[in-house]
């Protein structure tokens, strides 16, 4: 396997590689649904579950400019956002 990290698949449905949602989120996309629609990762049958992986990467570049080595997936499926409490 690759020593790669960077081209791991997030989204397994879409075939969608991490190094292209990063991409994406370089060129512009700061919300989920930006994410969506620019690569198609996150909206594919299995309705989803790639997104616990998509927010945190996301929010995490919001705050700090850079992708982490390492995704810490979010299980809350609350994703990135506003907190409303
Ligand atoms: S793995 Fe991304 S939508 Fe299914």
């Amino acid at each position: 396997m690759g020593a790669k990290k960077k081209s791991e698949i997030i989204c397994r449905c879409n075939n969608i590689s991490r190094e292209t949602i990063e991409e994406a989120i370089r060129n512009g996309a700061h919300t989920l649904n930006d994410i969506f629609d620019t690569t198609s990762a996150g909206v594919g049958p299995c309705g989803g579950s790639c997104r616990r992986k998509l927010g945190p990467l996301l929010e995490y570049y919001l705050k700090n400019g850079t992708f982490p080595d390492k995704i810490t997936e979010d299980l809350t499926g609350k994703g990135p956002g506003p907190k409303k409490d």
